[in-house]
């Protein structure tokens, strides 16, 4: 048994997918999320950026002792090797535990991937599942638009604009008949209801926050790291820039109302900023 809280970050508010399965799936678990409002999107900018800024969001949520960090970013997950590479703590990303839920999901062996421009361009997805099966046919889009308009809340299902834009990203894995999607950005599962709509019945989606959280739970479990039974779980919300917008769409992403639960960081100067009693 262990007390100590699992860490997630993500770039900015995608990664409470990864929260809400959380929430749900390891009800007992205490959770410090930080989400990089302040410098999302990732998924546009160079290597070298994405590395940096993945260890600072590893180095501040070191800071609460964490038994388990997870990178509930796809970008950080395909792109920031270097700094995963050095995490201490049990550590989770997404990209793999994604990808052998999509190998075990395909029947006519043909995936599709959406994700950033970074996470498509890194060839992450791609790479893993051929690993796992190299007679799958995988067929990546970078869909950088679908990040803004989580952002800024355009996930209901009738939104002509969002359907459309969802309609022309995915035209070429439409083309390929691909079976299965990964929804390669912690973002997308937000989207999910108008993805699944626009792809048809036929399409499974792989919610990527889903299947870590999974991965992370049979890793609290094998390491003998669960907290105790019964335990209510208690969440904090860290976010680098307090957008105008951020409770409502904490609130809809989440499903809960966050908005006491958040607290301003400035990442750049952590150090300073935290106080001892929120450590
Ligand atoms: N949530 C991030 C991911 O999973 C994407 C958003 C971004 O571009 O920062 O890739």
């Amino acid at each position: 048994m262990d007390k100590r809280p699992v860490g997630v970050f993500d770039s900015g508010l995608g990664g409470l997918s990864a929260v809400k399965a959380m929430l749900r799936y390891l009800p007992e678990e205490d959770i410090v999320y930080f989400g990089d409002t302040g410098r999302v999107p990732y998924g546009t900018r160079s290597e070298k950026t994405i590395e940096l800024y993945a260890k600072e969001d590893i180095a501040f949520l070191e800071k609460f002792n964490c038994k388990l960090i997870m990178a509930a970013c796809g970008t950080v997950s395909s792109v920031a090797k270097e700094a995963m590479s050095h995490v201490k703590e049990p550590f989770v990303e997404v990209v793999t535990p994604a990808c052998a839920a999509a190998v075990k999901a395909t029947v006519n062996q043909r995936v599709g991937v959406m994700g950033t421009s970074a996470t498509i361009n890194s060839g992450s997805y791609e790479k893993e599942i051929k690993r796992r099966n190299p007679a799958i046919e995988v067929t990546g889009v970078s869909c950088p638009m679908l990040v803004s308009l989580v952002e800024n809340d355009w996930i209901d299902s009738d939104d002509k604009i969002a359907v459309e834009i969802i309609r022309r990203y995915i035209k070429p894995l439409m083309e390929k008949k691909v079976d299965t999607i990964i929804l390669g950005c912690t973002h997308f599962p937000h989207l999910a209801p108008i993805i699944s709509k626009v792809a048809g019945d036929g399409v499974q989606l792989i919610d990527t926050g889903y299947e870590a959280v999974m991965r992370a739970k049979s890793i609290l479990a094998e390491k003998d790291l669960m907290n105790e039974a019964g335990h209510k779980g208690v969440s904090k919300y860290y976010i680098s820039d307090r957008t105008q917008n951020f409770s409502d769409i904490a609130n809809t992403l989440l499903g809960t109302d966050i908005s006491d639960q958040a607290n301003f960081i400035d990442i750049n100067k952590f150090e300073l900023d935290l106080n001892e009693k929120d450590l």
